[in-house]
């Protein structure tokens, strides 16, 4: 039966028809791919954090925020709740947040890996990399107009080097070409344990919006 028949009796019974994407993502393909997504990471073998996890930490807020904030792994009360940046590393992200305008709800949140490390230790490379295409798909949904990365292992990761963090901050990185800048800030957990660096983290988080600005 030609298709535009098969529409028409579909209609007729009342039964849902839609047509292949030829353009942009509809809402609805964007919700699925979102879905999708979300079953993989839960369901993620890739490397052995998955047998330590207590769950897996899939990223939090704003689907089509404007800035979306990268962190560096799950400590134990991410891994409890499911949810990054809800101990005291996270409360000082939020009033960072704050202090430039921004609401949690209003931004995207998510770490370079899902799972958290046992004992919190740093991402192993091999993590970092089975894990890593998960965030660049959440990045690609997202489309966001800036990337506001916390801390130096999130940052190498992301970046693809072992430059000092001190080099890092207070310039615009991009990933390819069509990628969103990139701006690298202090982590908040090291914030709190070097209260001195704050006011330099105030300059990123200025410098950050200026560059979202001009997106
Ligand atoms: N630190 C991170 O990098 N991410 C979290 O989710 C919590 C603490």
């Amino acid at each position: 039966m030609n298709p535009a028949r098969r529409k028409a009796y579909l209609e007729a019974m009342q039964i849902d028809t839609w047509d292949r994407r030829v353009s942009s993502p509809s809402p609805l393909a964007q919700t699925s791919e979102w879905d999708e997504l979300e079953r993989l990471v839960a369901g993620c073998r890739r490397c052995a954090l998955c047998e330590t996890r207590r769950q897996t930490v899939f990223g939090v807020g704003d689907r089509r925020a404007r800035w979306f904030v990268v962190g560096e792994a799950p400590g134990a009360e991410e891994d409890r709740q499911g949810e990054p940046f809800v101990g005291r590393a996270g409360q000082l992200l939020n009033a960072m947040l704050r202090a430039i305008g921004l609401s949690r709800e209003e931004v995207f949140i998510a770490n370079v890996l899902k799972c958290r490390p046992p004992n919190n230790r740093d991402p192993l490379a091999h993590e970092a990399a089975a894990c890593l295409p998960y965030l660049e798909r959440q990045i690609a949904l997202v489309a966001p107009r800036l990337l506001l990365v916390v801390g130096r292992i999130a940052a190498q990761n992301l970046l693809a080097t072992d430059e000092p963090l001190a080099r890092l901050r207070g310039r615009v990185h991009r990933r390819g070409d069509a990628g969103p800048p990139i701006v690298v800030t202090y982590h908040p957990a090291y914030l709190l344990r070097t209260p001195s660096d704050k006011r330099k983290a105030w300059e990123d988080l200025k410098f950050a919006r200026e560059v979202a600005a001009r997106g």
